[in-house]
């Protein structure tokens, strides 16, 4: 039996982990300050003076922890009292004592997904200390922007959708296939646009993200999307039979903007087309990575969406608003997707969690994140199978889409991994390549 692979780290020197800890994260930090303090007048107009010393107070626990993260100081346990910041604790306690030196869980140390997301808390700490300004979200400027700046594309795919709703019912079960792999493709290089591996800047989509696909087509390395589709049409959860199938997808939501957009056009299709009957989305409780959905974009997203100056995209954020009323849709979150936890700890770490996820016929896990969360941020060797990384991780038929954004990938073909390593040094974080990887635990 092999071991598990190492945890990627800012510890080697020059890997992309050190690169984003060591640029790339105090960048968004600068700009969450930035944001902050233009706001000030802002906090000034709705809670006066103690709005002033919230923006005060904010920055300042913010620059000290930039401070402490530019000189790779120990990692700090939290000091709000919320519903996870005990088992934010005392994960870190039980990195101390794995490294056996308080010293050594610090910034560059550390693993890398653990660090990254800590930053994120960090950053809530310090709002949620300020109680004037703890609900601000400090990224929201930036996903409202790139929801704007993507509207052309939006509007493309609308009217792609406006005509196929309009077939529907004349399709055959081939037009379908097509139709559902189109989508599925488009969702997933919707994965491209998010505004972390930018550090905050405009990453929109600027062309047509259906007239694209055959181009990206190459550049998809696994696609198991005949997988995900057998899933959808043959779902084997127990009690299911097939006449009687009612399929719950569940999505796990990455970035607004176009990515979220994306995912909602694809989730439209499936509950349209029939091939599902209830989607359950799921997204983050307080801002996270940049461009991450809360609950306030998924709704912003799809008001926005019916208040379109454009008569396919208005419509389909009608149809969307009534997914959301009759139950077709619903939207979840859970505080363990703001944890730095690896998926195969969900079981253990938040059963309740593990527990409705095995109630869906399909769970798609969207973006780069995910991915590390799927397969622990680890080492793998390439060639490491999909299921293997997911060290038993399966609480129902699942699905990774995603845009390759940071030093893991397992599931290739022998002699892959170095070839495109060969042609091109970054095909791992530059969002240029991308996977559909699907692993049923059960038929494994
Ligand atoms: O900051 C790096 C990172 O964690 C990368 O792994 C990835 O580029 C990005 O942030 C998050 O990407 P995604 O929005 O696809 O999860
Ligand atoms: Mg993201």
């Amino acid at each position: 039996v092999h071991g598990v692979p190492p945890s990627l780290s800012a510890k080697v020197v020059g890997s992309f982990a050190y690169l984003t800890v060591r640029d790339r994260m105090p960048t968004i930090l600068t700009r969450v300050i930035d944001t902050i303090h233009r706001n000030k007048n802002k906090f000034f107009e709705e809670y006066g003076e103690e709005g002033i010393q919230a923006e005060k107070q904010t920055i300042s626990l913010l620059s000290k922890m930039r401070n402490e993260l530019l000189t790779d100081k120990p990692l700090l346990e939290l000091t709000d009292s919320l519903q996870d910041t005990e088992s934010w604790n005392q994960y870190l306690q039980r990195q101390q004592k794995q490294q056996g030196d308080q010293d050594s869980v610090s910034w560059f140390k550390s693993p890398w997904l653990y660090v990254e997301c800590y930053m994120y808390r960090r950053v809530q700490e310090a709002l949620w200390l300020n109680p004037p300004i703890s609900d601000y979200d400090v990224f929201n400027e930036g996903k409202t922007q790139s929801f704007f700046e993507s509207q052309q594309a939006m509007m493309t795919l609308c009217t792609y959708v406006e005509g196929l709703n309009k077939n529907m019912e004349g399709l055959s079960k081939n037009q379908l296939l097509e139709h559902f792999n189109k989508l599925l493709q488009v969702s997933l290089w919707g994965n491209k646009c998010d505004l972390s591996i930018s550090a905050g800047q405009d990453n929109s989509q600027k062309t047509s993200p259906i007239d694209s696909l055959d181009s990206l087509q190459p550049f998809i390395l696994v696609n198991d999307s005949n997988r995900v589709w057998s899933a959808l049409i043959s779902p084997q959860r127990p009690g299911q039979s097939k006449e009687t199938a009612l399929v719950r997808v569940d999505i796990v939501l990455d970035n607004s903007g176009f990515e979220l957009f994306t995912d909602l056009v694809l989730a439209d299709f499936l509950v349209s087309s029939r091939l599902a009957h209830e989607i359950h989305f799921h997204g983050k409780s307080f801002p996270w990575f940049v461009s991450d959905v809360t609950a306030n974009d998924f709704q912003w997203t799809i008001r926005q969406t019916t208040a379109a100056n454009h008569k396919w995209m208005s419509k389909s954020g009608v149809q969307w608003m009534s997914h959301l009323k009759d139950g077709a849709w619903s939207y979840h979150d859970h505080p363990f997707w703001t944890q730095p936890h690896e998926f195969c700890d969900m079981e253990a770490d938040a059963p309740d969690l593990y527990a409705t996820l095995q109630g869906a016929d399909l769970v798609l896990f969207k973006g780069d994140l995910n991915y590390r969360k799927l397969t622990g941020d680890r080492e793998w060797d390439h060639t490491a199978s999909f299921h293997t990384a997911l060290r038993g991780f399966g609480p129902a038929p699942l699905c990774s889409l995603r845009t390759l954004k940071a030093n893991v990938q397992v599931g290739l073909q022998p002699g892959q991994g170095e070839r495109l390593g060969s042609q091109d040094p970054e095909w791992m974080t530059s969002g240029k390549y991308a996977v559909v990887q699907f692993d049923n635990a059960k038929s494994e």
